[in-house]
């Protein structure tokens, strides 16, 4: 059956998606503070090392996969062996449930650009009078139709480009890529001169960071935190590499665009903490993580900077929606791709429009109970509400729940199980054909032929033990 796929149209293309897909909210909140809290610059280390010798090498092991089949995750894991299709179905699974809370998040981000756009242009607070972060994240979480509106606006957003296939990510990725990190520079330049700042590098940069967030060095939780991060930073174990590399033209490098993408994904993470940490410090707020970093705190940080804070606000939420939006276009693409090849397969015809929109809805479907959760601040709403406290020790809410299923479970057996079937199932000379396709050089062939054999695989299964034994508590 014919099946009109689509193509990147240059290679920037593909690499301004895949970066795209990269960069989001993993690197806005989760590396800049994980980094100073456990160690600052030794984490720092762990990270890059683990990022050559596992993410570099399971991201060229996802473009070969799908380039050689030109399929997303399910067909193309049942072409390089039948038994290996469950990992193309993980893809999928983990791609439905980290939209459920990745467009709740987007959502929010959506709603304080509107607020700091108020307060800029109308002069009235955008906030519905709320004076502190704080007070303002906690009667928000608290407004579930408001949350499930932001929540709708979101996935809108993302069906209207996902609908249009690899042109709609090119449209958006064009001007989202060099927009977020023009941002970012510009909000990094800003901080520079803000009295304090300097606190915000050595929160990052030095081990004064585990006093201040209160933790002490430990190796282990370092290299499993690192190990998890880089995952889920670089978009890899689940497919969206796979998917993204099955529009990739023959002439294009894959040897070189394994290493561009992480290479642009940890800058973004080290310049977001540059971003974040001193104008926190300047304002003499906490450097408390997740969603309270983003939302509570920086709020109060604009806050206190007066009018220029509501337009330096303004493109702050700006960059995470459009760093937010480029990351969700490519876990809906890896339902959407998956859901259209199979039927390919079967020789049924899908209209691309009609399973994006189902997509959505399935996934604004999911995301309702992460809205009415209130980020746990709902509490016990009983048996089944609570399955995360029974099924995912360790989980402080639903959203965690979620995580949890798909960061610190099937992405890291995913990148395994992907690097085995690759490295000893099919054979590395398998990926080494089409790396090298067209005659084309690959310098560091035998590095990846030891990763992908041994190293990878190695250190995915320590993070999946040990990121296993930290959810049981251990
Ligand atoms: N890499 C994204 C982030 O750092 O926020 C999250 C993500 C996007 C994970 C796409 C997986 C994926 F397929």
């Amino acid at each position: 059956m014919e099946n009109n796929r689509g193509q990147w149209n240059s290679n920037l293309m593909f690499v301004f998606a895949a970066i795209g897909s990269a960069i989001g909210m993993g690197n806005l909140w989760g590396f800049p503070y994980k980094m100073g809290a456990n160690g600052g610059l030794p984490f720092l280390l762990i990270y890059l090392v683990l990022v050559v010798l596992c993410g570099v090498i399971c991201m060229g092991v996802e473009m070969a996969i799908g380039r050689k089949t030109g399929q997303s995750p399910v067909v193309a894991m049942s072409m390089v062996a039948k038994k290996f299709t469950i990992v193309g179905w993980f893809g999928v699974l983990s791609a439905f449930i980290i939209m459920g809370f990745y467009s709740v998040l987007i959502g929010y981000a959506v709603r304080y650009c509107v607020g700091f756009m108020f307060q800029l242009l109308v002069g009235i607070n955008g906030f519905g009078g709320a004076t502190t972060g704080a007070d303002f994240f906690v009667t928000f979480t608290q407004d579930v139709p408001a949350v499930i509106f932001f929540t709708f606006v979101t996935l809108l957003l993302c069906l209207f480009y996902v609908s249009k296939g690899t042109e709609g990510l090119e449209k958006f990725n064009k001007i989202g890529i060099p927009g977020l990190f023009l941002i970012l520079v510009g909000i990094i330049i800003y901080d520079l001169f803000l009295p304090g700042a300097k606190e915000g590098y050595v929160f990052m940069f030095s081990t004064k960071g585990m006093e201040i967030a209160g933790e002490t060095f430990n190796f282990f939780k370092a290299l499993r935190t690192a190990g998890g991060q880089m995952l889920f930073s670089l978009s890899l174990g689940m497919g969206a590499m796979i998917t993204y590399g099955s529009y990739l033209g023959k002439k294009e490098s894959i040897a070189k665009n394994a290493w561009i993408i992480p290479l642009f994904d940890t800058l973004a993470a080290i310049f977001a903490g540059m971003a974040i940490f001193p104008a926190v410090f300047a304002t003499g707020n906490s450097v408390n993580a997740g969603p309270g970093l983003l939302f509570i705190t920086m709020h109060d940080v604009f806050t206190t900077m007066g009018t220029t804070g509501n337009l330096i606000g303004m493109f702050f939420y700006l960059l995470v929606i459009f760093a937010g939006v480029s990351s969700a276009i490519s876990l809906m693409e890896v339902v959407t791709s998956s859901i259209i090849d199979m039927r390919a397969v079967k020789e049924k015809k899908s209209n691309r429009t009609t399973v994006t929109t189902l997509v959505a809805v399935a996934i604004f479907i999911i995301s309702i109970p992460i809205a009415v959760d209130q980020l746990g601040l709902a509490g016990d709403q009983g048996i089944f509400w609570n399955l995360y406290s029974y099924l995912g020790a360790g989980s402080q809410d639903l959203l965690d729940f979620y995580d949890m299923l798909t960061e610190g479970l099937m992405m890291p057996l995913g990148a395994l199980l992907m690097c085995v079937a690759v490295g000893w199932v099919k054979g590395f000379d398998w990926m080494s054909e089409e790396v090298t396709v067209d005659n084309k050089t690959w310098k560091c062939k035998n590095f990846f032929r030891v990763c992908v054999k041994y190293v990878a695989p190695i250190l995915m299964a320590f993070v999946l033990v040990s990121l296993f034994l930290s959810y049981l508590g251990l």
